[in-house]
């Protein structure tokens, strides 16, 4: 296939790494000249995956319409807080039916919209899906064995994805519950900066796998809440996404949270990190979306309260260990 993969960060460089090798011809779109140089003289994206050498047959660019112009497949890999603004810029150049799978994870703050929504409105000609779980740009681009799910409404669209990304190092699954997919995707990330305050306070795995658990029952309640399915939010992208996320040291989410569990304020934490870090961005879309669909997100109260209100990941942790006296399920 002839694929075009928007943003030249880690995941887009691990995933046309990916797609190259499996012998599609790939052209790579980022809005930085510099970074194009770069990924042009040494194949390397030496910021931010250093020691994945790319596949030479990948081509680069900073031409929008080349890199969507006559591609069978288009994947969005630019951060989420720039998904709106890319979908706008490439609308005019896409034709009727053309596929675009985001691979970028959150939620829009302002609409609480999920991201393939955001593409499906801008481009209202495109068919829009997805791709997630537990994948670390990291790990793929060194080809150690992932698994994910590829989302669509059209399951013949899921088994598309499903045949352009799969190889013996990375397992893709198919799904049509896009919903499911996404907010998993992007809640997990407020969960993980939870876990990460929980370590930066000195606590220990007991507390971790508290936070997990009762993170993905609050994830399961307002996926549910809003027409996931709770196969969906139990596995790969849900449950899955969680556990690496919340666990690993590649984790951008758990580890700005570890810094704010040590007393930086948010702003600093992303700043030491020197990425976006989408769980701040999710935090507040979670909070809103709790109350809009009428259900308890304690833990994501909890964290918005220290990246927003001020409060101290000590005396959010304090919050949650005292509140009422409950049943688990
Ligand atoms: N890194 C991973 O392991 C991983 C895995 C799965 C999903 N994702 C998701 O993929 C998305 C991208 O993540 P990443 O790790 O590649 O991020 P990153 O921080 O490495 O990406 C930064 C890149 O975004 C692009 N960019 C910067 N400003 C831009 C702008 N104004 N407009 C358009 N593009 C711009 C540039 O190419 C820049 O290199 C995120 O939503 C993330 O959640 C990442």
């Amino acid at each position: 296939m002839k694929i075009g993969i928007l943003g030249a960060g880690s995941w887009g460089s691990a995933l046309a790494n990916l797609l190259a090798y499996n012998g599609h011809e790939v052209t790579i779109w980022s809005i930085d000249q510099k970074e194009i140089e770069m990924l042009r003289e040494f194949h390397e994206q030496k910021d931010r995956l250093p020691g994945v050498i790319l596949n030479t047959s990948i081509a680069y660019t900073t031409d929008l319409e080349t890199s969507v112009t006559d591609k069978e497949m288009i994947v969005c890999a630019v951060p989420s807080p720039f998904v709106r603004g890319t979908a706008v810029k490439i609308a005019p150049y896409i034709k009727e039916g053309q596929l675009i799978v985001n691979v970028s994870k959150g939620i829009e703050e302002a609409t609480l919209k999920a991201l393939v929504e955001v593409i499906e409105e801008e481009i209202p000609v495109a068919n829009v899906a997805v791709l997630s779980g537990p994948s670390h740009a990291e790990e793929v681009g060194r080809f150690i064995p992932t698994t994910v799910v590829a989302g669509a409404r059209n399951i013949e669209t899921a088994k598309i994805i499903q045949n352009a990304f799969m190889n013996e190092r990375f397992r893709v699954y198919t799904s049509t519950d896009v919903t499911g997919i996404e907010l998993g995707g992007s809640v997990k990330n407020v969960i993980a900066l939870a876990a990460g305050m929980s370590d930066g306070l000195g606590c220990g795995d007991n507390t971790k796998a508290a936070l997990m658990t009762r993170g993905m029952a609050e994830i399961m309640r307002l996926g549910l809440a809003m027409g996931a399915k709770v196969e969906t939010l139990s596995g790969l992208s849900g449950m899955g996404d969680l556990i690496v996320t919340c666990t690993s040291r590649h984790s951008r989410n758990r580890n700005a949270g570890y810094l704010i569990g040590q007393g930086k304020t948010y702003e600093e934490a992303m700043e030491e990190v020197k990425m976006i870090v989408e769980g701040v961005y999710s935090a507040k879309a979670a909070k809103i979306l709790a109350e809009k669909y009428n259900v308890d997100m304690p833990i994501v109260d909890a964290v918005n309260g220290v990246l927003f209100d001020g409060k101290s990941a000590k005396d959010a942790m304090f919050q949650l260990l005292t509140r009422d006296r409950k049943a688990e399920v």
